[in-house]
């Protein structure tokens, strides 16, 4: 695999994509989509705030999830995204901590990565510590340092704000009857976790899902298993990006 500062520089944004864009305002409005679930915040300049202003002005949605791990991110990204009154920004993690690691631990993928040359990755020279360190909240796999006051508002909003973990299922189950859109965008090293999670709790139900980062660890197997499931349809993609409809 080769680092993905190579291809695209160290941008963590989703490519503000016109063909993205019209495509998604369009299929917002066919599919009557009212619920979204995002992984992956940052600080919710990127995509979060490119699907909002992808709804119609006088039909925003009902509701919209979208989860992040990293305290510091939430907590701007939460100030960021004021703007939109139905998007939620929660602090806490996709995925439950032991499956994930256990995922992580296992992947054949990780563990040769030399088997997969065009595939991009965050990190070549320890991709699983990367990745390790990213699922307990260090933002680009660096570890947390917090300065006195913020480690003291780091408690309080532990204390009150933490939605904890395995939320990615939590909220496909709660929004599982809407024909939700679901857009993957959380660590390079959990995307097809994340997949199978959507897979398992959606099961035979309409949705749409939008993968960002398909040339990526992330998702180059999500996108390969979408291409030959047929219960998908390909609305658009890129070399990035990938929208899909999964019918019910
Ligand atoms: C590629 S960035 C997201 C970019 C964002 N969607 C945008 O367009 O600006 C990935 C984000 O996912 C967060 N993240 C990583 N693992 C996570 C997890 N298990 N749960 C929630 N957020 C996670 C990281 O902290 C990082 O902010």
């Amino acid at each position: 695999m080769k680092h993905a500062k190579e291809y695209h520089g160290s941008s963590m944004d989703m490519v503000a994509d016109e063909d993205l864009r019209s495509l998604l305002q369009e299929t917002i409005v066919k599919q009557g989509i009212t619920h979204v679930i995002e992984t992956g915040t940052y600080l919710g300049l990127g995509s979060t705030t490119f699907v909002s202003e992808s709804f119609p002005s006088d039909r925003p949605p009902e509701q919209f999830v979208t989860i992040e791990v990293n305290w510091k991110s939430w907590r701007r990204a939460w100030r960021n995204l004021r703007r939109f009154p139905s998007v939620r920004a929660i602090w806490g993690r996709t995925v439950a901590v032991d499956r994930a690691l256990k995922f992580l631990e296992n992947d054949g993928a990780l563990r040769n990565p030399n088997e997969y040359p065009d595939i991009l990755i965050d990190d070549t020279k320890d991709p699983l510590r990367f990745y390790q360190n990213e699922l307990s909240g260090a933002l680009g796999g660096r570890p947390r340092k917090y300065r006195p006051w913020q480690f003291i508002l780091w408690l309080y909003d532990r204390k009150y704000s933490n939605a904890g973990d395995n939320l990615l299922e939590k909220y496909l189950k709660a929004f599982k009857a809407t024909t939700p859109l679901i857009i993957l965008d959380s660590a390079g090293g959990i995307g097809l976790l994340e997949f199978s999670i959507v897979r398992e709790v959606m099961q035979d139900l309409p949705y749409i899902i939008l993968l960002d980062d398909i040339n990526h660890l992330k998702h180059f197997r999500s996108h390969e298993h979408i291409k030959k499931d047929r219960h998908f349809k390909i609305l658009g993609s890129s070399e990035r990006w990938l929208l899909a409809r999964h019918a019910g």
